[in-house]
């Protein structure tokens, strides 16, 4: 690939792909590599990047670059642990702070340079750290102070390496983003003009070169805008070896498949293979109320239902699935131990196992927001494209308790009504979800002259970047009340609705 490029080297950072995320905002391209790549691989690139990480540099097993990466002539920029293993190789001198410091920090910036050209001084940083440099080494120069730290940032004029303690690429580095810009665009000196359109180009490309002429791909679509995307580029690397399947489970909203069936028919010219799987489904669910065990059934049930399916294509060796960088997170430790399993997602894991075969992610690395510019620069409607996230267990995780067929009515026709009500006040492309929640209890009411004794429901409303963290939406009290008259009103068996007001965390997003 001929672009001017960044090499992240990943010294196991919690955020090393927001560190990505950043750069590709200001339209260049990177990749994140290990952090103990050959520099000869770095030959060429017009900047590097070296990520925080939780070690100390002294540590037994601390993740050590290689020192010829200084000595490339390449601009680098070192991120909290990364300046300090850059201070450490390079004759300096890193230790224990006193004190941890984490959390907000004011940057005293003495000299801007080009890092901080166009930033005031002082300004609001994130800092994350025990370890801190004592002595950043021959040749380096401070750039910015805060009260705790002396280096809290450093350039070495002649090899043009910075070090910046504080984290740039978080929101609380209030102008974190015009830093990462000023060190692609000025210190390395790149021209910011690779495009989302290039990420199309290219993955069009590795798609056909790993899968080859002849094999063809399975992928399970939902509707949502991961899967979606994830078709248009295969249909366009692959045409009709792709066989996109579409289960209806019988836990869909109202009319969501009919809507994904024509959608589907309207945008790609390969056909979707629809199986209706309502009965197989709702028989292995029936009795079940324990959360972990519905997704656990519904996950099974989807592979059995996909292979079944899938067999009958005969050339099939690969799976495609529309997995983002945030699935990864949550679902793998970024080194390969172990975390805690808060829900089973079943997008992620277990499947290609037990299906034998080949895993292609081509949106394992980006954010939803990307994968949404990249549905729209390939024409997919606004529709399409802008469809709150919706969970692969679909209302089997809505309907708390007992899955009915009556159930799953009262909880479609109440969440057709709020979305209608969000909608109309002009709500819905700014909430990162918002939705219908059915309770296991009932409570009295009066209605008429009569006593009812009937369901709640609750509104979830929230905003989040990546469903990683989620704050309540502050819905307007009148917005809330039409939904609460209405449901009510129109729903057959609900007496009561409540708003849920729980961030994440300690709280998820989905109530099971
Ligand atoms: P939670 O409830 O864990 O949800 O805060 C985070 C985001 O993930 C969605 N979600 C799922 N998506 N398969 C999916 O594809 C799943 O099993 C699943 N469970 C939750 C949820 O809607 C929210 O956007």
């Amino acid at each position: 690939m001929n672009h001017e490029t960044v090499y992240i080297l990943d010294f196991g950072a919690q955020y090393a792909q927001l560190i990505a995320r950043r750069i590709r905002e200001q339209q260049c391209y990177c990749e994140i590599v290990p952090f103990n790549v050959d520099p000869d691989r770095l030959r060429g690139a017009r900047g590097i990047i070296l990520t925080g990480g939780p070690a100390s540099v002294y540590a037994e097993h601390a993740p050590h670059c290689n020192p010829g990466i200084f000595e490339l002539g390449i601009p680098v920029l070192g991120i909290c642990y990364g300046m300090q293993i850059m201070s450490h190789l390079l004759g300096g001198q890193v230790e224990a702070a006193d004190h941890r410091e984490y959390g907000h920090a004011q940057l005293d910036i003495a000299h801007e340079g080009l890092l901080f050209d166009g930033i005031d001084s002082p300004t609001p940083v994130w800092m994350s750290h025990g370890d801190r440099v004592e002595n950043p080494g021959p040749g380096f120069e401070t750039l910015a102070t805060t009260t705790n730290t002396p280096y809290a940032a450093v350039r070495h004029p002649e090899k043009k390496l910075y070090g910046i303690q504080f984290h740039p690429e978080v929101t609380h580095t209030e102008r974190g983003r015009d830093m990462l810009g000023n060190f692609v665009l000025r210190v390395c000196g790149m021209s910011g003009d690779w495009q989302m359109g290039s990420f199309i180009e290219e993955t069009v490309a590795r798609v056909r070169e790993q899968v080859g002429k002849d094999a063809g791909v399975v992928l399970g679509l939902s509707g949502g805008v991961d899967s979606i995307v994830v078709a248009k580029l295969l249909e366009r690397a692959i045409g009709d070896h792709l066989h996109p399947i579409f289960v209806d489970n019988g836990l869909l909203r109202q009319n969501e498949a009919e809507q994904v069936r024509a959608a589907f028919a309207d945008h790609f010219d390969i056909p979707l293979h629809f199986v209706d799987a309502t009965d197989r489904f709702h028989a292995k669910l029936a009795g079940v109320v324990d959360p972990e065990r519905k997704r656990k059934i519904i996950g099974h049930e989807f592979i059995d239902v996909f292979k079944e399916k899938a067999r009958a294509f005969g050339d099939v060796k690969f799976l495609a699935q529309g997995t983002l960088y945030p699935d990864v997170i949550e679902s793998v430790a970024a080194h390969g131990g172990p975390t805690a399993t808060i829900k089973t997602h079943h997008n992620v894991g277990g499947l290609p196992a037990e299906l034998g075969f080949e895993l292609v992610e081509p949106l394992r690395e980006l954010f939803k927001d990307e994968v949404r510019t990249i549905g729209r620069a390939m024409g997919l409607p606004e529709r399409m494209v802008s469809r709150q996230p919706f969970p692969g267990p679909g209302l089997a995780v809505r309907v708390l308790g007992d899955i009915t067929p009556e159930r799953l009515r009262v909880l479609r026709e109440a969440d057709v009504i709020i979305q209608d009500e969000i909608r109309s006040a002009g709500l819905y492309n700014k909430l990162w979800q918002s939705f219908g929640v059915l309770l296991p209890v009932q409570s009295v009411g009066v209605m008429g002259d009569g006593r009812t004794y009937e369901n709640v429901v609750a509104v979830r409303a929230v905003h989040s970047v990546d469903a990683m963290t989620a704050s309540v939406a502050p819905l307007p009290h009148d917005l809330l009340g039409r939904i609460s008259n209405r449901v009510i009103n129109e729903v057959r068996g609900i007496n009561r609705v409540v708003y849920d007001i729980s961030s994440k965390p300690p709280a998820t997003i989905e109530w099971e």
